[in-house]
């Protein structure tokens, strides 16, 4: 079959259409509003995604639904943008005319001091009043997760938060009024054709579907995927990688699908974690607190389970649940497909068992059983949009007589992969689930780890956690009643 090509990306930024011949494959949106367009409102703080004050909203069509989502404009790319919306704080008001009614709530609630900080707040509480325009705290708090404030402290920019409806009406806001004529000029823009610009050197392709994905990637092995560029994006902007040729997935709806069957989910490759999230918690709640605690909003809405795993970080938030709850990774090169378990896919540091040209396609993740018993916990220095400094995942299987039948037990953040504590397991089989069992259990810990200091903990403090959190999870899946757990985060000394 004969691919189109098309050589310019186009999108819309604001009320204008932007179409661009010539983009790096490295030109963050940040750079490209604020140095080419002159749109300084969207600031620069930690071009790492960490701060928040770039945040602007890409609205995005899928299944023909125009969404608008918080993204940090520092580690998204121009490219990756093609077919979507832009919006910046610019849009919000005019030189001359009113302030917007989340600015104003801003003003109104003193939530401003040296300001820098403001537009990236602003426009992370549009995205929120847009779906939700009376949310709790724990839902602002949630939407700011990603935002950081050095100067006027939180309580006031929450008020703001509160009083948003009170000052304007949702539906009167120019982006739900034109919400269809957005989706109309959207829809026009994609017109199913590969996207392939720059020379050699500069080549970046959004390929036109998940089959010219394959084949693109096959005929190019060395080239960057890049899906919610989370992780790439700071490759960029840190490391100052050369990343071309590039592959954008952002194209490719079939990579965003998610599919419940009698027995599992299965996540396509693409699936962000904000996209995933309602399934996810619906099938397994157990992974609410990890889920809410992976980066900020932004990150969320950007960054994709399958880049987690892809990425092979030892410290990666969902390899090790996914690995105890028997997850598999579909890999695919060219019109080739093989399936794995998830841990066997992680060889060494750096190292995972996918050959050039191949890419994950999608993860398969079975439903417990109903003799199961499941929990996460993640233990970082900062209990929002911070990394794990341990990441342990627990199943168990009791029999009628309280045997552990079966228990897969991994962790991130105590190996060089993320990886299963098989030693620790075996000393629970056919145990009975006892403080006696556990007691023995953590003494075997070592056999199965040997953690590294670095400085989000030391390798005694790694440790340390892994065994306490056995001892967690048996007090917490025991029939007794009254044992009083303590919820509080543990934090990494
Ligand atoms: C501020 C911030 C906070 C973060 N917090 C967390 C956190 O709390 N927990 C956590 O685990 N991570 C965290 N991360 C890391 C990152 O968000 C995740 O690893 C995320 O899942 C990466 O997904 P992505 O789609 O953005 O990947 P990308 O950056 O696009 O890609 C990551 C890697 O995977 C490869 N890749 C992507 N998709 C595929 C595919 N389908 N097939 C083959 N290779 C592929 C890319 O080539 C690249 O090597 C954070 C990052 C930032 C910037
Ligand atoms: S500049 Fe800090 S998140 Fe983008
Ligand atoms: S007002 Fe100064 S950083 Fe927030």
């Amino acid at each position: 079959m004969t691919i189109e090509i098309r050589n310019t990306i186009r999108f819309l930024l604001n009320d204008r259409l932007v179409e661009l011949a010539g983009v790096s494959p490295v030109q963050t949106l940040l750079d490209f509003l604020r140095i080419d367009r002159n749109l300084r409102g969207t600031k620069e703080g930690c071009a790492e995604g960490d701060c928040g004050a770039c945040t602007v909203l890409v609205g995005r069509l899928y299944d023909g639904r125009l969404t608008y989502e918080s993204v940090n404009a520092c580690i998204r790319f121009v490219a990756s943008l093609d077919g979507c919306h832009v919006v910046t704080v610019e849009a919000l008001a005019t030189p001359n005319g009113p302030l917007h009614p989340v600015q104003q709530a801003m003003v109104d609630t003193h939530a401003s001091q040296c300001g820098f900080c403001t537009p990236g707040f602003v426009m992370s509480l549009y995205g929120l009043w847009m779906e939700n325009p009376r949310p709790s705290v724990q839902e602002i708090e949630k939407a700011l997760q990603g935002n950081l404030c050095r100067c006027t402290g939180y309580a006031a920019i929450i008020r703001a938060a509160e009083a948003i409806s009170s000052i304007g009406e949702v539906g009167t806001d120019p982006l739900v009024l034109e919400r269809e004529k957005i989706t109309r000029q959207l829809v026009s823009l994609r017109d199913g054709r590969r996207i392939d610009i720059g020379g050699e050197e500069e080549r970046v392709v959004l390929p036109a579907s998940l089959d010219d994905f394959a084949a693109v990637l096959e005929a190019n092995p060395e080239a960057t995927i890049v899906a919610g560029s989370t992780d790439v994006g700071l490759w960029v902007t840190k490391f100052m990688r050369d990343i071309a040729p590039v592959i954008h997935l952002s194209h490719l709806d079939e990579l965003r699908r998610i599919s419940v069957g009698a027995d599992a989910i299965t996540l396509a490759a693409g699936v962000s974690y904000t996209d995933a999230y309602p399934v996810i918690v619906r099938h397994f709640p157990q992974l609410r607190e990890l889920w809410d605690r992976i980066g900020g909003a932004q990150v969320r809405n950007m960054g994709t389970v399958g880049g987690n795993i892809a990425n092979g970080s030892p410290i990666g938030d969902t390899p090790p649940a996914l690995i105890a709850l028997g997850a598999s990774v579909t890999l695919r090169k060219g019109g080739r497909r093989r399936t794995l378990p998830l841990e066997a896919f992680f060889i060494a540091y750096g190292r995972q068992d996918r050959e050039p040209g191949e890419f994950v396609e999608s993860v398969r993740i079975p439903f417990l059983g109903e003799a199961d018993r499941f929990a996460v916990y993640k233990v970082s220095k900062r209990l929002d949009e911070d990394i794990s400094s341990v990441c342990g995942a627990f199943r168990v299987t009791l029999d009628g007589e309280g045997k552990v039948a079966g228990a897969t037990i991994a962790f991130g953040g105590m190996a060089a992969t993320p990886k299963r504590a098989t030693n620790v397991e075996a000393a629970l089989k056919r145990q009975r689930w006892t403080s006696a069992t556990i007691e023995t259990a953590v003494g075997i810990f070592e056999e199965d780890y040997t953690p590294l200091t670095d400085w989000r903990a030391s390798a005694d403090y790694r440790m340390l956690v892994a065994k306490n959190l056995l001892r967690r999870f048996h007090l917490e899946t025991q029939e007794i009643r009254n044992v009083r757990i303590d919820r509080a985060v543990a934090v990494a000394v």
